[in-house]
């Protein structure tokens, strides 16, 4: 399930020439709300240009980045990524060991869309562990507005697309705001983008679940 590893060439144009850039811009949107010197969790970060963004921004973040495809983790070690510290680690999230608390921030790029309801929820719990309190978890992803019909239409050909070609686990685009706050996660900030089919967001731990 969800294996990039076929796609990784050819990804980033793709997304590049798809959403125009939208999904580069909102990556980076809210990069400057990570306090410096943050230990930071990137998962799934794919080809890791968020890498070099971040070093444009920070030099003293530690970064731990969790990516379970090695066509797409091989790229990201090529990325000019400065001088924050990085670690790369080729594996599937959550099945890694993470202490609890270990992280002011976690970042998911385009990856809590990639599952079905259950195994979101299980990655929410292990965001939640990993996470100091009040510590910050950013997301940038797809969103869906019914009334919208191309957002329908867009949304159900992506599925099929990345069904066939990563073998997607997840079945349709889920409410993900809502299920991060139900999850525990208090929303700070939300921008959205292309057409409002994309939204980058920071929420915030509160340590109340
Ligand atoms: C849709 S791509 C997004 C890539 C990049 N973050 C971006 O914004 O363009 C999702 C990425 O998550 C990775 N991935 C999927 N499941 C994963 C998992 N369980 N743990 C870590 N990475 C995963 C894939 O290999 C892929 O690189």
């Amino acid at each position: 399930m969800n294996n990039f590893d076929s796609i990784a060439p050819v990804y980033d144009a793709l997304a590049k020439v798809v959403f125009w850039g939208g999904i580069e811009r909102a990556n980076r949107f809210f990069l400057s709300e990570i306090p410096s010197g943050s230990r930071m969790l990137i998962v799934g970060g794919g080809s890791g240009k968020i890498l070099e963004d971040l070093a444009e921004l920070y030099d003293d973040l530690q970064i731990v980045y969790v990516e379970s495809s090695k066509g797409m983790i091989d790229r990201a070690k090529q990325r000019k990524s400065g001088v924050n510290q990085i670690t790369f680690v080729h594996a599937s999230f959550p099945q890694v060991t993470i202490q609890p608390q270990e992280f002011d921030v976690v970042m998911g790029p385009f990856f809590f869309d990639l599952f079905d309801a259950g195994s979101l929820l299980l990655i929410l719990e292990t965001v939640r562990y990993v996470l100091k309190h009040s510590g910050l978890l950013l997301v940038s992803d797809f969103r869906m507005e019914e009334k919208r019909g191309w957002h329908r239409w867009l949304s159900w050909s992506m599925h099929g697309f990345f069904r066939c070609v990563a073998k997607l686990q997840s079945e349709k685009l889920r409410d993900l705001d809502t299920e991060i706050i139900s999850a525990g996660f208090a929303p700070k900030k939300q921008r959205c983008f292309y057409g409002k089919f994309i939204f980058a967001a920071v929420y915030q731990y509160t340590g109340n679940l």
